[in-house]
């Protein structure tokens, strides 16, 4: 088998992922599969973080649209982040491993709340991390979130999860021309305001030197060819 790039990654597995055929809400089978990804990953050796956003169920910027204030829109996007968490955390148990979903908002009868010692502890006892509640802040994706937990438990990269294998130039769904980029820097894609991450994330990014590997989560063991360097993705690095 080949050795896994990577040592520690943070994996960023949207709230729309986990709806697989469905609009809304959780997909149990595409759950179990996206765990049984994850744990496969893990077993290569390589401790993970997940963040978990909550678009499958609420979105801030949208609700927002209809009179809920943004900063109440993103608060109740943050709450259906830690759903997600939940069952994320119990799919993964099922599936093998242990996990601990840890919140950037206390909510201690619900899960344990994010601290850096403690993730840290329990990456290093082989639990992996699902981290809820995005940054604990409005005006924060969990885009952010992720490239931000990347750098302070020392991830080595961020792995992106979406429904295409990489960045394009433009939405490859609606533009038969959109061309798919193997490598970009950071600055590209800050440059290009190419709308696979925030530009918040990808400066935060760019500060930290942190890679950004960006992949379809829907192929089967998605999540460890990237780590063996083998799946179809677009590195975004300096
Ligand atoms: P270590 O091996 O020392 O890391 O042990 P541990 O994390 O298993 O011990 P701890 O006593 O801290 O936690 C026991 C259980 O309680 C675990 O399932 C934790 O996830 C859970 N737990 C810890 N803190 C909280 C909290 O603030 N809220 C909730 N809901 N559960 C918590």
């Amino acid at each position: 088998m080949t050795t896994p790039v990577f040592r520690r990654v943070v994996v960023k597995v949207s709230g729309e992922a986990l709806t697989g055929s469905d609009s809304f809400g959780i997909h149990q089978p595409t759950l179990e599969r996206i765990a049984a990804d994850l744990v496969a990953a893990q077993q290569l050796g390589v401790a993970i973080a997940v963040v978990v956003g909550g678009g499958n169920i609420i979105r801030g910027v949208k609700i927002s649209a209809t009179g809920i204030p943004r900063v109440t829109g993103d608060m109740m996007g943050i709450l259906a982040t830690v759903m997600n968490a939940l069952a994320l955390e119990t799919a993964i148990e099922k599936a093998g491993i242990a996990a601990r979903t840890m919140s950037a908002l206390a909510m201690p009868e619900i899960c344990e709340t994010y601290e850096r010692p403690r993730a840290l502890r329990h990456l290093d006892k082989g639990r992996m991390l699902v981290l809820a509640a995005g940054t604990g802040n409005p005006f924060f994706t969990t885009d952010t979130t992720a490239v931000l937990r990347a750098a302070e438990i020392g991830a080595d990269a961020v792995l992106k999860a979406t429904d295409v294998d990489g960045v394009y130039s433009a939405d490859p769904k609606t533009d038969k021309a959109a061309k798919r980029y193997e490598r970009l820097t950071h600055q590209d894609a800050i440059e290009r305001n190419l709308k696979v991450m925030d530009t918040t994330a990808f400066a935060l990014a760019r500060e930290n030197r942190m890679p950004i590997i960006v992949f379809s989560i829907r192929e089967k063991g998605a999540i460890a060819a990237v780590l063996r360097g083998e799946g179809r993705a677009t590195v975004v690095g300096n």
